[in-house]
C-alpha cells in the first residue's frame, strides 16, 4: 500500500438508515488506522449498541468506542460545548477520549447560529446551528478550529493526516444522499454534501476512495417539516417496533416504503460497491408489509423473499447486498 486508502458508509435515503451501526461493525474488524466523520454536525445522531449498551454520539466518530483514532473532519461543523460534552459521556463510559482529532480547518458552530437556526419553522432542522453555520463558512466570515484556543490540542492538518504516510481510513457519513444540499428534495435537505464527493473535500483524492458501502433500511423514513407520510396503520405500527424517532430532537419520523427508484439512483450517484439493507426484522413484524416503490408504483411483495429479489433485481448486478436485523 503506497497510498492510504478509505472506506466509505453513506446513507442511500434521508439519514438514519443505520450507519453508525453499520461503521460500528467495520470500525471493530480491525481493519482501519483512522475512522473519520466527513459532514454534518451535532444535527447527527448514530445510534450504536456495544457490548449490550446502547451509545448515541452526535460528533465523535466511532472509532474512539474501539480504540482507535478519530477525526472529525474539515467537512463537518462543531459545536465545541456539546463536543466537550459528548467526550465527558463518553470519557465516562471508559472510552480513551484522548483518540480524537480534529481538522483544523473545521467550522465552528456558534450560539449566533444556534439563535438564527431556531427559529425555522419551514424546513424543520434540528436546530443545532447547522446551516447558519455553514452559511457562515461559504460567506467567507466563519470561525475554524484552529481560532478555538481550547481546540489547539486536538487539531491537525488533514494534508499530512493523509498523505505523509499510507494508511486505512474509514469514513462515515452523516445524514442520507436525499438530504444533501445539491440532490436532495431542495430546500428539505440539510446543509452539507452527504455523498461520497464530501469525502474528497476532505483531503483524500478519488483514487484513494476503496469502497462505497451504501446503506438503507427496507422502509423508508424522514424528519423534518414536509408532508411525507401517507395515511397507513402499518406505518405507526413500523414507528413503534423500530423505534422510529430522531436520535437528536427525539421527534417522529415519518414513514413510507422502500422506494427503489431512489436507492438505484444514490448508488449510482456514489459509485456504491456494497449495500446493506437493514431493519428486516422489523418489517417481519407488520402484516403484509413487504411493500416497495418501482416508478412510483406500490409493489407488494408475497413474503420476504420475493421482497429482496425485487431488490436485487431492480439494482446494478455487481453491487454486492446484504440484508440485517436492527442490531447485527
Ligand atoms: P439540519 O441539518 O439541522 O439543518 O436539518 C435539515 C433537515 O435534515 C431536517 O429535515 C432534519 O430533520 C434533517 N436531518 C439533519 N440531520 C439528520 C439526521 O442525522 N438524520 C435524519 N435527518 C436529519
Ligand atoms: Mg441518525
Amino acid at each position: 500500500m503506497e497510498t492510504s486508502i478509505v472506506d466509505v458508509v453513506i446513507g442511500m435515503q434521508y439519514g438514519d438508515e443505520g450507519k453508525g451501526k453499520i461503521a460500528n461493525q467495520m470500525a471493530a474488524s480491525g481493519e482501519y488506522d483512522y475512522v473519520i466523520r466527513f459532514n454534518g454536525g451535532g444535527n447527527a445522531g448514530h445510534t450504536i449498541y456495544l457490548n449490550g449498551e446502547k451509545i448515541v454520539t452526535h460528533l465523535v466518530p466511532c472509532g474512539v468506542l474501539h480504540g482507535i483514532p478519530s477525526v472529525i473532519g474539515n467537512g463537518c461543523v462543531i459545536n465545541t460545548q456539546k463536543l466537550f460534552d459528548e467526550l465527558a459521556y463518553l470519557k465516562g463510559l471508559g472510552f480513551d477520549t484522548t483518540l480524537l482529532k480534529i481538522a483544523e480547518n473545521a467550522h465552528i458552530i456558534t450560539q449566533d447560529h444556534i439563535d438564527e437556526d431556531s427559529k425555522d419553522t419551514t424546513i424543520g432542522t434540528t436546530r443545532t446551528g447547522n446551516g447558519p453555520c455553514y452559511k457562515d463558512k461559504v460567506g467567507r466570515t466563519g470561525l475554524r478550529a484552529k481560532d478555538i484556543p481550547e481546540l489547539e490540542p486536538y487539531l491537525v492538518d488533514m494534508y499530512t493526516l493523509i498523505h505523509s504516510s499510507p494508511k486505512k481510513f474509514l469514513a462515515e457519513g452523516a445524514q442520507g444522499y436525499w438530504l444533501d444540499i445539491d440532490f436532495g428534495d431542495y430546500p428539505y435537505v440539510t446543509s452539507s454534501n452527504t455523498g461520497v464527493g464530501a469525502v474528497l473535500n476532505n483531503g483524500f483524492n478519488y483514487k484513494q476512495v476503496r469502497n462505497v458501502i451504501g446503506v438503507i433500511k427496507c422502509y423508508s423514513t424522514y424528519v423534518g417539516a414536509k408532508g411525507y407520510q401517507k395515511s397507513d396503520e402499518r406505518f405507526e405500527q413500523l414507528r413503534e417496533i423500530g423505534q422510529e424517532y430522531g436520535a437528536t430532537t427525539g421527534r417522529p419520523r415519518q414513514i413510507d416504503w422502500l422506494d427503489l427508484d431512489e436507492v438505484n439512483e444514490a448508488c449510482k450517484m456514489n459509485g456504491v460497491d456494497f449495500l446493506i439493507v437493514n431493519k428486516m426484522d422489523v418489517l417481519r413484524q407488520v402484516d403484509s408489509a413487504w411493500n416497495l416503490y418501482e416508478d412510483q408504483i406500490i409493489v407488494s411483495c408475497s413474503d420476504e423473499n420475493t421482497f429482496m429479489n425485487c431488490i436485487a433485481k431492480y439494482l446494478d448486478p455487481s453491487i454486492d447486498i446484504e440484508f440485517q436485523g436492527q442490531l447485527h
